[in-house]
């Protein structure tokens, strides 16, 4: 059995997910809300786990869900369906789903799966929620969630930085730098408080569900971006984090500004920090690319860029003379015609 799915064996994980109400709250909120989509269908919940989200689908009235689980844990969903008195209508598939083969089912009507990772797509699961709407879903069938959303920006990193500086009294900046450079090496999963933004958010990528690829999913973000500081700080890295839209507009944000989950946000933390000031545009390109060797694995390479030398939004908040000039003539050319629609 793949190492993969065994990691799914241990209950604490499943604890550690179905504590996260957030998550658990928003799954339950989008599949209520559509009650009437979910009346007398047939759905799949791909990698069901513990049985949760089947269980919301038999609960609103779905004709019948397949829960398919790879690890062993499909052994205990048919107990938790009898628990909750909706075993007539789960039907347990012991499988990885891309084993199942496609002619064995009916077509389905909705499929639902929580299948993001850290950073959204750490872990590739998505690969198999796309392999099953390709086979399984009948056309306009529906996707829980059904967009997917992932977000960076520039930020301050005070647990890799200034914790180091004052402990009781004691100076250890030194043991700090060390503790950055090993941490500089590979994403750090924490939580960070809003105010350690810098910057908004830049939109690295906006997948649609209903029709992306598994090769479109194997770069994610891959240009450079301009971020501008709403704010004097220190640069020490870049926050990552991503939401994910259900079809009833409802939304699952891991987002630094709403309220936590256990994907918290990752960060790639930089080996020395760099004073900015309000209005300073800062310049990177970051790059999730895809592990050649493990596709479940993603490397996550940041480039600092000059400023100067990239193309920024127009219009810039910026501080460069350039932005200021084009900013200037937007803003004249949007007085003036409002002088003519006025005369
Ligand atoms: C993130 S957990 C979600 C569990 C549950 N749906 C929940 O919301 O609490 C993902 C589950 O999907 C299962 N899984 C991952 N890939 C799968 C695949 N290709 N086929 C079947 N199960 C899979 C894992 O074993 C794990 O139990
Ligand atoms: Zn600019």
């Amino acid at each position: 059995m793949d190492q993969y799915f065994e990691s799914y064996e241990e209950l604490d994980i499943h604890q550690l997910m179905l504590s996260d109400k957030k998550r658990v709250l928003t799954y339950k909120n989008a599949i209520f809300n559509m009650k009437k989509e979910f009346e007398g269908k047939v759905v799949m919940d791909i990698g069901a786990g513990s049985g949760i989200l089947s269980i919301f689908c038999a609960q609103v009235g779905a004709k019948k869900v397949y829960a398919v689980e790879a690890s062993m844990l499909a052994k205990t969903i048919e107990q938790v369906s009898i628990e909750n008195n909706v075993q007539d209508t789960i039907e347990v598939i012991h499988s990885k789903v891309e084993d199942i083969h496609p002619d064995s089912l009916e077509k389905m009507d909705i499929i639902v799966s929580e299948w993001m990772g850290f950073y959204l797509v750490h872990e590739g699961m998505l690969d198999s929620v796309l392999f099953a709407r390709d086979n399984f879903l009948r056309e306009d069938g529906l996707l829980f969630p059904a967009i997917a959303k992932l977000y960076a920006t520039p930020c301050q990193l005070p647990s890799m930085y200034e914790f180091w500086d004052n402990i009781c009294g004691v100076s250890m900046r030194c043991i700090g730098k060390e503790y950055r450079e090993t941490k500089s090496m590979k994403p750090e999963v924490l939580l960070l408080h809003q105010d350690n933004l810098l910057a908004e958010g830049k939109l690295l990528a906006w997948l649609d569900l209903n029709c992306i690829s598994i090769e479109e999913v194997n770069l994610l973000g891959g240009e450079d971006y301009v971020s501008v500081c709403e704010k004097d700080g220190k640069y020490q890295g870049i926050c990552i984090w991503f939401a994910v839209e259900f079809p009833d507009g409802s939304e699952l944000s891991t987002a630094p500004h709403d309220e936590a989950t256990h994907w918290k946000q990752t960060a790639v933390v930089l080996p020395a920090d760099i004073e900015v000031i309000k209005n300073e545009p800062i310049a990177f390109k970051l790059d999730l690319k895809r592990d050649t060797s493990n596709p479940r694995r993603y490397n996550i390479e940041l480039n600092l860029l000059n400023a100067e030398e990239i193309e920024h939004d127009v219009p810039c908040n910026c501080h460069m003379t350039k932005c200021i000039v084009t900013r200037t003539y937007i803003e004249d050319q949007a007085n003036n015609e409002g002088v003519l629609s006025t005369e």
